[in-house]
């Protein structure tokens, strides 16, 4: 489509489906090779691996099976990025949302999302980073949500694990911007996939009704959209933004 993204190595955690999966495309797309590492191979909501999409449109993709709570599997991921090349983008884009009530929360519900959203995220930073320090610099993109800004009763464990998310960008924005790494994160609006279709229940029910009503733009967003989104920030195009939370949430958050 562009050149945006030529030559760049690109990791993108949770790219099986849904918001990463858009994410992978759009890399691809802008030139990138690009790692998929995730948990499943095939997309939550159906059709062939983002890999094997990619690699038949003629781009450079490869899957590494990879649980982000594990901080080895991600070094892993990285190890066979830099195969392809220096990383140069590095989205922490894997999560999970329980939507339960505050006392309802048991505290497996609990470990789990801070396991894969938090402390994934974490290490995705650090593995990104480790390899960045050696090479020329680079862009990590963190995926947290506008849950991580306002909180919502509906998923306070969720919640938590995106503020987390929020805060550590900005920590890493300062540690990392001298080094040539800039780190910044996106915060969606509720968009279609299957975390809110099947995991939350939004789509298609009253809950959708409540975000559309709430949402200035009147509907729920598309994950394309939110990987125009990931273009900017993992391309030149943003070369002095470092330690940006990023709305794409329809003004929801801000109105
Ligand atoms: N969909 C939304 O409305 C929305 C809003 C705000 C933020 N987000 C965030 O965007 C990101 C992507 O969400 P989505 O809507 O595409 O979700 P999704 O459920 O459609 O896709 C998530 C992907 O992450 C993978 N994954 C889950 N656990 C993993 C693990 N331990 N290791 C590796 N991969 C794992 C899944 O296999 C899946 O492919 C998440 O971080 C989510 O919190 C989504």
């Amino acid at each position: 489509m562009t050149e945006l993204l030529t030559d760049r190595v690109c990791v993108v955690t949770g790219a099986a489906s849904g918001i990463g999966r858009s994410i992978a495309l759009a890399f691809a797309d802008h030139g990138a090779a690009v790692v998929v590492a995730d948990i499943r191979r095939e997309p939550r909501e159906g059709g062939r691996p983002t890999y094997e999409v990619i690699q038949e449109d003629g781009g450079t993709a490869r899957f590494v099976e990879t649980d982000v709570s594990n901080p080895d599997d991600l070094e892993r991921a990285v190890a066979v990025a830099a195969e392809e090349g220096a990383l140069n983008v590095m989205v922490n884009n894997a999560g999970v949302l329980e939507w339960r009530e505050f006392t309802e929360v048991t505290e497996a519900e609990y470990d789990r999302t801070m396991d894969v959203n938090a402390k994934g995220t974490f290490f995705g930073c650090q593995a990104a980073a480790k390899a960045m320090l050696d090479g020329d610099g680079g862009s990590i993109i963190n995926l947290s949500s506008t849950a991580g800004i306002r909180g919502a009763a509906a998923y306070p464990s969720y919640c938590a694990s995106k503020g987390a998310i929020r805060l550590l960008t900005y920590a890493l924005a300062d540690d990392l911007g001298p080094e040539g790494i800039r780190v910044n994160a996106i915060h969606p609006g509720a968009v279609e996939s299957e975390m809110t279709r099947a995991d939350s229940r939004v789509v298609d029910t009253e809950r959708e009704d409540a975000f559309t009503e709430e949402t200035p733009l009147g509907r729920l967003g598309q994950p394309e959209e939110v990987a125009d989104a990931a273009v900017y920030l993992a391309s030149e195009l943003s070369s002095y933004v470092n330690g940006e939370s990023l709305l794409v949430d329809g003004g929801i958050s801000n109105t």
